[in-house]
Formats: C-alpha cells, sequence, structure tokens
C-alpha cells in the first residue's frame, strides 16, 4: 500500500492529499489557507513564491509538493512567534521596505534563511542572496537596509543574552 506523503509546514504535520504533480504553491494557498506566499511568473524568474524547504530557499511554484514528502516547509506565516515579529519583518516595517508588498514574502525568506546562515552578511551577501528577487516597486535599496538592520538588531539581542 503508497504510504500518504506528509509535510512539515510551519512546525504542523499536514497530510498531502493534492492530485500528484501539484505544485507547492497550490497546496500552501489552496489546501491548507496559508496565502502568504505568492504567485508571480510561475517560472522561476521573480522569487514571489519563495518559502524554505528544510532551511533552504525554493520556488514553490514549480516544485511539486508530492516530491517533497517528509521535509520541513516555513512560509512567511511562520516567521513571528509567540514572541512576536521576526527580527527581518520588524526591520522591512522600520525601514518602510516595500511599496506594494507582492514581492515581500519570498525576499523575507531568503533573507532569514541567509540570516540562519551567515549572521553578519556584508551588503554584497545580501545583493547576491536576493539576487532571485524582482521587485517592481523598486524597494531594493530599502529591502537591502531592512535585511542589514534585522541583522545588526539580531547581533546586538545575541550579545545581550
Ligand atoms: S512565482 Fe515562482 S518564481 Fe515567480
Ligand atoms: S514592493 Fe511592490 S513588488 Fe516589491
Amino acid at each position: 500500500m503508497k504510504t500518504q506523503p506528509i509535510l512539515t509546514i510551519n512546525g504542523v504535520v499536514r497530510p498531502l492529499t493534492a492530485a500528484s504533480g501539484t505544485v507547492l504553491l497550490d497546496v500552501l494557498r489552496n489546501d491548507y489557507g496559508l496565502m502568504a506566499t505568492r504567485f508571480g511568473c510561475g517560472a522561476e524568474s521573480c522569487g514571489a513564491c519563495i518559502v524554505l524547504v528544510d532551511g533552504k530557499p525554493v520556488y514553490a511554484c514549480t516544485q511539486p509538493a508530492d516530491s517533497l514528502s517528509g521535509v520541513s516547509v516555513t512560509t512567511l506565516e511562520g516567521l513571528a512567534t509567540a514572541g512576536g515579529l521576526h527580527p527581518l519583518q520588524q526591520a522591512f516595517i522600520d525601514e518602510q521596505a516595500g511599496q506594494c508588498g507582492y514581492c515581500l514574502s519570498g525576499i523575507l525568506m531568503s533573507a532569514k534563511a541567509l540570516l540562519d546562515l551567515n549572521p553578519t552578511p556584508s551588503r554584497a551577501d545580501i545583493v547576491a542572496a536576493l539576487d532571485r528577487h524582482l521587485c517592481r516597486c523598486g524597494a531594493h535599496v530599502r529591502i537591502i537596509r531592512a535585511v542589514e538592520r534585522a541583522a545588526a538588531a539580531m547581533a546586538s539581542k545575541s550579545k545581550r543574552s
């Protein structure tokens, strides 16, 4: 008997009931009501759909969900905790880093992957990590500043604790 694929999404184990080959983006939005992850191009060209799969950025618009059985998926909905917003979310608010906001959930997820791996990134590291993302509003400068601000806030918090 074939075992039912499962995904752990933002810490919750979810059975996968979508038809085989359904992309992760559709599963997140249509089956689980997780609407933060956005559809932009559907072709790995804009980054609006990026989520973390076992901590690494993945294009949810093209990745079949059933190919991911057993992995851990993090979406923007999984960033904040009971203690409050993630420092990246706070920094994006503080820097007013975005205009329409459409690109931001993917960008926040790539930025999280970067800071998890490299808590003190240079500006060049940030630019490289966000290179796959398009922002039609042209908010790039504020977005980069926000990631720098989050990194600084996280570093100062870890020094205090
Ligand atoms: S919607 Fe996935 S990269 Fe554009
Ligand atoms: S803030 Fe509008 S696309 Fe980036």
